[in-house]
C-alpha cells in the first residue's frame, strides 16, 4: 500500500506554514465548469440530465460546443480552487498550468469524475458485477478503469459507490454492490486496491473516493434523497462494513451522503465524519460533500443559511465543498469571527495536499495529451475483458425444460426496443464511451444465431406494435423478448413506486406467450424487478442487467451456450413491488413468517423472496453434500462436497453463511462469511474448504462495541442464501 515519505510529510507542512488563509480555503473548493452565455442550467444539473436521459449525449455535446464555459481560471490563478470535474486531457493540462505556474504556490489541481463502472471501456454496473462473487474481476476492471482515466489526467475516481441497498425502489441500487456487507467489502477491497494500486510502479493509479457516507442506500420507502433512520448495531454491523473494509484496503478519500441519518444530515455529523470516518477508521485522506449538499442543509432544516451550512460542515469535519462555493465565499469570515477555529481548516487543507501528494501530483502534475490516443479504438485486451465481465455477471434466473441454450441454427424473434439500442447498453452513471464501442443485443445475437430476426415491438417507455407482434410469433421457432427498464430508470433520481416491469412490456410478454411458442425473456434493468408474474409464466428468465459495451456479445454466448451462466444475484428480488424492502439477512422475528396467520407476513404476499440472495442457475447443475464443521480453537475449519450433477462444466459459487442463534441482541437468520468459487466438469466432485476465524462471529452492538458472545451458532453452507445444508455448533470463545 502506497504510504506518504516522511519528505512528503514536511514538504505539505511547509506549504501549509506558507499558505493564506484563502489559499487553504481555496484547496476546500471544488468547482465545475459552469455555462455562461444564456444558458441557466448549472454544470452538474446538466450532467444529471444526460445521465438520467433528459438530454442526450448528441444534444449534450451541442451545448457543451456552442455554450461558452467558465472554467474559474481566474479562481484557480488566485489559489481558490482546489477541485475540478474535467475529463479531457487537453483542458486538464490547461487550467493545471495556470495552478501550477500562475498562482503564488503552484499547488496542482486534482481532477475528479464519476468513473463508476468503466471509463471509456465500460463494464457491468455494479450490481451486476458484484453477482460475479469474483474479486479478482472486480480489480481488474478498476485497473483498467484507472488507467484509462489517468490517461485523460482524470486522477480521483468517484467511486467506488458503497452503498448498501435493500430497497429496489431506489433507483441507485444499480450503483452499488447489493444488499450484503461481507460481499459489499470484498467488492470494496478489489476496487480500492484496483484504483489505487499498480502493478508496476509506473503503471497509472488514481484514488478512490468511496461513496455515499453513509446509510443513503437505507432511505425511507427507497425514495432517493430521502432521510434515514437506522438502529446503530445495524449501522455498524452492515452499513459501516464495506467501508471500512475499504479504508483497510487505503482508500484516500470519502464522499459523503445527502441524507441524515438518524436527524443529522452527513454532511454536517461530527459523529459520522469525525469520530468514526477519520478517528476510528484512519481514513489517510481527506471527505467531499455530495454535490450541493452544504447548502441542502439549509432544506434539511438544520442550517439557517449559506454561512451556517458552511460552519457546521467545516466543524464536522467535511474537508471539500462540491460545487456551491460556500467555503470559498464564507469561511474566511467564519474563522475571522471565530466561529470555525484555523485548526479545521488547517486539517482539511493538509488532507488534500496529502492526497494530491500521494497521487504524486507535486512532481507529476500534467497529462501526456498523447496518452488518450491509445483508446481511440479500444485496445482488444479491453474488450475482451468488458466480454468477461459482462457474461460473467449474467444470472440465469429460470430454465424450465431447459430451454437454453438455443441452438444457433434455431429461427430466433427477437423482440424489444431495448434490444436495438447500443447507448442502452452502459447503465446509469457512464460519462465517457462512445456509441461506436457498443454492442447492442441484437447486433450480438445476429453473430451468434444466423436466422435471427428483429421485431421492435415496444418498450419500457410504452409503446407496443401488435402487429410487429403477430410477425415476430409468425416467424420464430422461438422468442427472445428483451424487456427491462431504460438507463434513466435506475440510477441517480430514478426511484420507482412500481418495480414491475414499466410500460406495456407485460401485455407483450402476455401476447407472445398466448402464441404457444417458446418465449425466453432477457431482461435489461438497473435493480431487482417484482418478477412474480413472469416467473410464473414465462419458462426461461435470463438477468443481463446493464453489461457495459459488450453487452450484446455476452448475452448471445449465453443465449448460445458458449457461455455457461455462473452470476449471482447480489440482491433479492421479491415477487411483487409491496415486498420491498427484501433482503436475506433480514432479523429474526418473534413471529417469523410462515402458514400460519398470525405471523411476520402479508396476506397478499409470498412469505419470501421470489428469487434470494446468491441465486443464480446454469446449464449444469450442483450438489452439495457432506458439510462438516471441525473447532480447531480460533478457527472453524468447514468442509463441504460439491459436484457437478449435470452434463457439462459450469461454475457455482459456494457460499458460508453464519447464525448466532441466541445472542444479546437481535441477529440476522443468515449472515455470509465467505463465498469460493467452484468450476468442475460433468460429473467432477471437490471438496471445497472455508477457514472462519472465530472471533468473526462476534458483533456490534448499539454502542459500537463489538461483542463474541458464546453459545449456540448454525453453519450452513449451499448456493444461494435459501437452499442450504446446515451444521449446529456450540462455540465457546
Ligand atoms: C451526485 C451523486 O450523488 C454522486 O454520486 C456524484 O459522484 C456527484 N453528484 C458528482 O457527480
Amino acid at each position: 500500500m502506497r504510504k506518504l515519505t516522511q519528505a512528503q510529510k514536511d514538504r505539505i507542512e511547509e506549504l501549509i506554514r506558507q499558505m493564506t488563509l484563502e489559499e487553504k480555503i481555496g484547496q476546500m473548493n471544488q468547482e465545475s465548469p459552469s455555462i455562461v452565455g444564456g444558458f441557466t442550467v448549472p454544470f452538474g444539473e446538466l450532467i444529471e440530465m444526460l445521465t438520467d436521459g433528459r438530454l442526450s449525449k448528441e444534444e449534450f455535446g451541442k451545448i457543451m460546443s456552442e455554450s461558452k464555459q467558465d472554467y474559474h481560471e481566474d479562481d484557480i490563478r488566485a489559489g481558490r480552487v482546489g477541485s475540478l470535474m474535467v475529463q479531457d486531457p487537453a483542458k486538464v493540462n490547461e487550467l493545471q498550468k495556470i495552478a501550477v505556474e500562475e498562482s503564488r504556490l503552484g499547488i496542482p489541481l486534482i481532477f475528479g469524475l464519476d468513473v463508476i463502472h468503466g471509463f471509456k471501456t465500460v463494464f457491468p454496473i455494479a450490481i451486476a458485477e458484484a453477482g460475479t462473487f469474483d474479486p479478482d474481476l472486480m480489480k481488474k476492471t478498476a485497473r483498467m478503469a484507472a488507467r484509462e482515466s489517468k490517461a485523460a489526467g482524470v486522477s480521483w475516481h468517484f467511486a467506488p459507490m458503497l452503498d448498501i441497498a435493500r430497497d429496489a425502489r431506489w433507483g441507485r441500487v444499480s450503483e452499488g454492490p447489493g444488499e450484503d456487507p461481507c460481499l459489499a467489502s470484498a467488492f470494496a477491497t478489489a476496487k480500492v486496491t484496483g484504483l489505487q494500486e499498480g502493478e508496476s510502479p509506473d503503471d497509472p493509479y488514481v484514488a478512490a473516493c468511496l461513496k455515499h457516507y453513509i446509510g443513503y442506500g437505507a432511505c425511507e420507502s427507497g425514495r432517493d434523497y430521502n432521510t434515514v433512520n437506522m438502529a446503530m448495531h445495524v449501522f455498524y454491523n452492515h452499513y459501516l462494513k464495506p467501508f471500512k473494509a475499504a479504508v483497510d484496503a487505503g482508500a484516500q478519500t470519502v464522499m459523503a451522503a445527502f441524507n441524515d441519518l438518524n436527524g443529522i444530515p452527513c454532511t454536517v455529523n461530527k459523529f459520522l465524519l469525525r469520530d468514526i470516518l477519520k478517528k476510528q477508521l484512519g481514513l489517510p485522506g481527506f471527505v467531499v460533500s455530495d454535490a450541493n449538499a452544504i447548502r441542502e442543509c439549509i432544506n434539511h432544516g438544520i442550517a439557517a443559511d449559506d454561512l451556517d451550512a458552511g460552519v457546521q460542515a467545516a466543524l464536522a469535519g467535511m474537508d471539500m465543498d462540491m460545487g456551491t462555493g460556500i467555503y470559498k465565499n464564507q469561511l474566511q469570515k467564519a474563522v475571522e469571527e471565530g466561529k470555525v477555529p484555523m485548526e479545521v481548516i488547517d486539517e482539511a487543507a493538509r488532507r488534500i495536499l496529502s492526497t494530491k501528494m500521494w497521487l504524486g501530483l507535486f512532481d507529476h502534475p500534467y497529462v501526456d495529451e498523447e496518452a488518450m490516443h491509445r483508446y481511440d479504438v479500444l485496445p482488444q485486451e479491453h474488450l475482451d475483458l468488458a466480454l468477461e465481465a459482462g457474461e460473467r455477471s449474467i444470472v440465469l434466473l429460470k430454465n424450465e425444460g431447459d430451454i437454453l441454450p438455443l441452438d444457433p441454427s434455431a429461427k430466433i424473434s427477437v423482440i424489444g426496443t431495448l434490444a436495438d439500442q447500443a447507448e442502452e447498453v452502459v447503465g446509469a452513471w457512464a460519462l465517457s464511451w462512445r456509441k461506436e464501442d457498443c454492442v447492442s443485443l441484437w447486433s450480438g445475437i445476429q453473430k451468434e444465431f444466423s436466422k435471427a430476426k428483429y421485431f421492435p415491438c415496444g418498450g419500457p417507455e410504452g409503446s407496443m406494435n401488435e402487429e410487429e407482434i403477430t410477425e415476430a410469433v409468425a416467424y420464430g421457432d422461438v422468442i427472445v423478448a428483451v424487456l427491462g427498464e431504460t438507463i434513466a430508470m435506475s440510477g441517480e433520481a430514478s426511484s420507482r413506486a412500481d418495480i414491475t416491469l414499466p410500460g406495456k412490456q407485460h401485455q407483450i410478454l402476455e401476447k407472445l406467450l398466448e402464441s404457444g411458442k417458446p418465449v425466453v425473456l432477457v431482461l435489461m434493468n438497473g435493480r431487482p424487478l417484482a418478477l412474480g408474474w413472469e416467473d410464473a409464466h414465462v419458462p426461461a428468465i435470463v438477468e443481463a442487467w446493464h453489461l457495459g459495451i459488450r453487452m450484446g456479445d455476452a448475452v448471445a454466448r449465453v443465449l448460445s451456450g458458449k457461455k455457461n451462466p455462473e452470476g449471482r444475484l447480489s440482491s433479492s428480488f421479491p415477487a411483487m413491488t409491496g415486498q420491498c424492502p427484501v433482503y436475506y439477512n433480514h432479523p429474526n422475528t418473534g413471529r417469523p413468517a410462515s402458514k400460519s396467520k398470525f405471523t411476520s407476513r402479508y396476506l397478499d404476499a409470498p412469505l419470501d423472496s421470489l428469487y434470494p440472495f446468491g441465486y443464480g442457475l446454469s446449464y449444469t447443475s450442483f450438489d452439495f453434500g457432506n458439510l462438516n464443521v471441525r473447532d480447531q480453537g480460533d478457527v472453524l475449519m468447514i468442509g463441504v462436497e460439491v459436484k457437478n450433477t449435470g452434463k457439462r462444466a459450469g461454475t457455482t459459487t459456494a457460499q458460508l453463511y453464519t447464525q448466532d442463534v441466541a445472542a444479546s441482541l437481535v441477529r440476522p437468520v443468515k449472515e455470509l462469511k465467505r463465498f469460493a468459487k467452484v468450476t468442475l466438469e460433468a460429473g467432477e466432485i471437490m471438496r471445497v474448504y472455508f477457514e472462519l476465524p472465530k472471533n468473526e462471529l462476534g458483533f456490534f452492538d448499539n454502542e459500537g462495541k463489538y461483542r463474541l458472545e458464546e453459545g449456540l451458532f448454525r453453519i450452513y453452507v449451499g448456493q444461494n442464501s435459501r437452499e442450504c445444508l446446515c451444521q449446529p455448533v456450540e462455540l465457546k470463545f
